[in-house]
């Protein structure tokens, strides 16, 4: 997966990109982040890339020139079809809000364009004839899409193939059923008079499964109860149930801890 991020501030994602899984993955060949100084694609001496708004106001615009010409440059080394797939996103407060879901979605390209902003906006034409997608990473202002970017980067590049082994599986974790994760303990058994339930050191590995599967629905009824309307409950018996309301999913919840 390669993923071109346009900024001005490329120097922000040098240590974000130069630790962890992401370097792993990066040293394996599955990740690239291509990082693109659009200044770079400014043509006049002083390397212009805003300019105040038409109708004045406060704040600096981003022009267009630059950032078109620097998503058309990453665009000339693909083939029609590779171009018209490639996801050039946004990353603004009046994007759709990211989730999982989303993530999820982008893991399955090859390739995107995440396009930083700074300063008060983006000149429209952008938004109109050059991006295919927004995002918000949530319903707060930052100074810039950088931050914004490396989210996106961390969780959509741990779901491309290969770039978590097995027993890192994001399977299991929060978000990925539609269920926030079960509670997690390790050695030592006892520390500072709390100790670990009984059940995870049973190693009875079908009633830890069940065990984990009800805390998972106990923690998302008690912190996000807004989750549950959408998922499906009944994943063992491979059984799906889209669209479950709430209060159906109570039920099937109490029946289950039966
Ligand atoms: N740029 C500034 N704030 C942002 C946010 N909340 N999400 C995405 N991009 C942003």
């Amino acid at each position: 997966m390669i993923v071109h991020v346009l900024t001005l501030f490329p120097e922000i994602f040098q240590t974000f990109i130069s630790a962890s899984i992401l370097k792993r993955a990066i040293d394996k060949g599955l990740v690239q982040i291509n990082l693109i100084n659009f200044r770079d694609y400014s043509h006049d001496k002083h390397h212009t890339v805003d300019d105040s708004p038409y109708g004045g106001g406060a704040g600096m615009v981003l022009k267009p020139e630059p950032i078109f010409e620097a998503v058309e440059a990453i665009k000339q080394g693909l083939n029609t079809e590779e171009a018209a797939r490639l996801p050039v996103i946004l990353l603004t407060p009046q994007g759709r809000t990211f989730n999982q879901a989303v993530a999820q979605e982008l893991s399955t390209h090859s390739a995107m364009v995440l396009i930083c902003g700074h300063y008060e906006g983006f000149d429209e034409r952008i938004r109109e004839h050059l991006v295919t997608d927004e995002i918000s990473i949530g319903d707060y202002v930052l100074t810039g899409g950088e931050i914004p970017a490396m989210a996106v980067i961390d969780a959509v590049t741990r779901l491309a193939p290969g770039v978590l082994g097995c027993e890192e599986s994001p399977l299991d974790e929060s978000h990925a059923a539609g269920l926030l994760e079960y509670p997690q303990y390790t050695r030592p058994p006892e520390f500072r008079g709390w100790g670990v339930p009984e059940i995870l050191l049973s190693g009875n590995h079908a009633l830890i499964a069940r065990w984990r599967r009800e805390q998972s629905v106990k923690r998302t009824m008690e912190r996000r109860p807004d989750m549950l309307g959408k998922v499906n409950l009944t994943p063992e018996t491979g059984k799906k149930r889209n669209n479950v309301q709430l209060t159906r999913n109570c039920a099937i919840i109490k029946a289950e801890a039966l």
